[in-house]
């Protein structure tokens, strides 16, 4: 295989930067297409059939711009769509999945909180993920958690909208060894979820898709470690749009 320069990340929206971000200390020499489906997001409340679309959609345009290698940085679209993409596309394609398995490993016969958007939670990826990893003793608590994703990509990050909203949804009583952030847009919570869950081990799927990105092409990238953003297909040229972008990389360089 010859060694992908452009690397394309897709996401319904902002999500996927919080992958981007990790891939940027490992791949520093990579150009980057990243594309986020702003005319479709949210995707945790959609179909199917609707979701399969946007990503071959989102997929077929990377491909068209240059991208010799795709990350899926959106664990609601790998669930549904990525049997499609790797049938239909000729490129190594890497997808996500909540860090369940880490979450098994580490806290054997522990509780363990998973949260996603309610597509992958009610998605049988999801199960068959716990029916492998919790072969014994407690299944993991799972959590749908649209609302998050809403707060996400308003940017609102503020301790008081994340925890009336998780007070609104989950129960506070139990207590969890782990919580797993099953949806790129979550991790941007990251410390709200510390101070809620205090002594929970904070786990998300991020690192583990960049090491395998990174199995899979190498991490000596020959290109020019350029980024361009495209929004549902159009490039992103105005700066208004450029610095959200921005202050979301932001926000992951100090989380
Ligand atoms: N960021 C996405 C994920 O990882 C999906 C969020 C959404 O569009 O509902 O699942």
């Amino acid at each position: 295989m010859k060694q992908p320069k452009t690397i394309g990340f897709l996401d319904s929206g902002i999500g996927g930067l919080t992958v981007l971000s990790e891939a940027l200390h490992r791949i520093p020499g990579a150009d980057i297409l990243f594309y986020a489906d702003t005319d479709h997001v949210p995707y945790g409340t959609k179909t199917r059939e609707e979701i399969v679309g946007f990503a071959v959609d989102a997929v077929e345009t990377l491909c068209e711009r240059g991208a010799e290698a795709v990350v899926v940085a959106c664990n609601t679209a790998t669930s549904m769509a990525i049997r499609q993409l790797r049938e239909r596309f000729p490129i190594p394609i890497v997808g996500m999945e909540p860090a369940v398995k880490p979450a098994a490993l580490i806290h054997p016969g522990e509780r363990v909180l998973v949260c996603a958007t309610p597509v992958t939670i009610r998605g049988e990826k999801l199960h068959t993920l716990i029916d492998r990893s919790f072969r014994e003793g407690v299944r993991p608590t799972l959590a749908a958690l649209p609302g998050l994703v809403t707060l996400a990509e308003e940017e609102r990050f503020d301790f008081d909208s994340v925890r009336d909203y998780l007070r609104s949804v989950l129960d506070f009583g139990e207590h969890y060894a782990a919580v797993v952030l099953g949806c790129t847009h979550f991790t941007y919570f990251r410390d709200s979820f510390r101070s809620l869950f205090p002594g929970a081990d904070i786990l998300d799927g991020n690192a583990g898709t960049v090491n395998r990105l990174v199995d899979l092409i190498g991490g000596e990238i020959p290109g020019k470690g350029t980024i361009t953003f495209l929004e549902s297909g159009r490039l992103v040229a105005e700066p208004e749009p450029l610095a959200r972008f921005g202050r979301y990389l932001e926000r992951m360089r100090n989380l």
